[in-house]
């Protein structure tokens, strides 16, 4: 698999200034865990509410006025187009700036960016998601959009795990991916906790133990580079070659668009070639790298 077949570029939202952020107001907040807040949005512009258009595994841009900029991914589906959603894990000044905000503040949004995960490339295969923590926020969109056109794709298996119960994000989803018969869902945490009856046991472990079958399949794997790092070999040990295994790069942005250099490794710029990769294209990468 080579750059272009998992990019599908799209136009850039911002036809004129790519830098002008557009103006979007919060319109739900969903506390997920003690440090994730997923934000419901939408845009002031009737207009824009209505065209705006994405795909899974596109990102933004979003602004908060006096505090800065910050990278986050949709994670919404575009079947589901009520509104947009960001996930965020408070780790720093804009997150923790965006967490303080409330239903009906402004925020800015520059986007989508990027790449999508490849929909033509997965249709008819076996697919395999595979996400820790915050990492499951890409990923909610896609497994979404997949699940709204399910008769394009064979099996689906979902391994995601967190530290703890209660660093689960999109428990309402897990619940309903749990009951639908179509899907495996195999939800786990890294340690034995009071209010837990499920799988314990780190991702890369309980995949292994899953063993989805690598024939005809993708598996796409999205999470902390450690758990990324460690779940590419399982998936190898069952068969997966690299051009079957896709993953996501967060390297830190700034323009969102392939000018300022701020997020290349060697010749490729994450915002703009990725931020969706397949293991075969960054294999050769040193591991610090992703
Ligand atoms: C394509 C892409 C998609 C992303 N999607 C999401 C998402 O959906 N949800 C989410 O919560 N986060 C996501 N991130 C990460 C998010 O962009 C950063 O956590 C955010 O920019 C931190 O901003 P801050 O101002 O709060 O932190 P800062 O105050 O700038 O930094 C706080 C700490 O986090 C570290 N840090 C900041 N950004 C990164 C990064 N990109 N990689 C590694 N360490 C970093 C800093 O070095 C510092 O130690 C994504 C990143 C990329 C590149
Ligand atoms: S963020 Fe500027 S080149 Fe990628």
């Amino acid at each position: 698999m080579t750059i272009s077949d998992i990019s599908h570029r799209k136009r850039y939202l911002a036809e004129g200034n790519v830098y002008l952020p557009h103006i979007a107001v919060i319109e739900k907040i969903i506390d997920e865990t003690p440090a994730v807040k997923t934000f419901h949005f939408n845009f002031k512009d009737e207009k824009l509410r209505k065209e705006f258009t994405f795909e899974s595994g596109q990102f933004g841009e979003y602004s908060i006025l006096g505090t800065g900029e910050a990278t986050f991914c949709i994670s919404s589906s575009p079947t589901r187009r009520d509104d947009l959603e960001c996930a965020v894990a408070r780790v720093g000044r804009v997150t923790n700036a965006l967490h303080r905000l409330g239903v009906g503040a402004e925020i800015g949004f520059r986007g989508p960016f990027g790449n999508s995960f490849p929909l033509d490339y997965m249709a008819g295969k076996n697919l395999v998601f595979v996400a820790g923590g915050i990492g499951l926020a890409p990923l909610h969109s896609l497994i979404w959009n997949v699940l709204d056109n399910r008769a394009k794709y064979g099996n689906i298996d979902i391994v995601y795990g967190a530290r703890t119960p209660r660093d689960l994000c999109f428990k309402y989803d897990l619940e309903a991916w749990e009951k639908d018969s179509s899907v495996n869902m195999t939800t786990t945490v890294d340690r034995e906790a009071p209010d837990w009856q499920g799988n314990v046991g780190f991702v890369p472990a309980v995949t292994e133990k899953v063993a989805p079958a690598a024939k005809n399949a993708v598996a796409i794997v999205c999470g902390p580079p450690i758990m990324i790092r460690f779940t590419f070999p399982v998936l190898e040990k069952l068969g997966f070659t690299p051009a079957q295994m896709i993953t996501t790069l967060e390297k830190r942005m700034k323009c969102g668009i392939g000018k300022c250099g701020r997020c290349n490794i060697g010749e490729i710029y994450v915002c703009r070639d990725g931020p969706g990769f397949s293991y075969e294209q960054i294999k050769s990468f040193r591991s610090d790298e992703y």
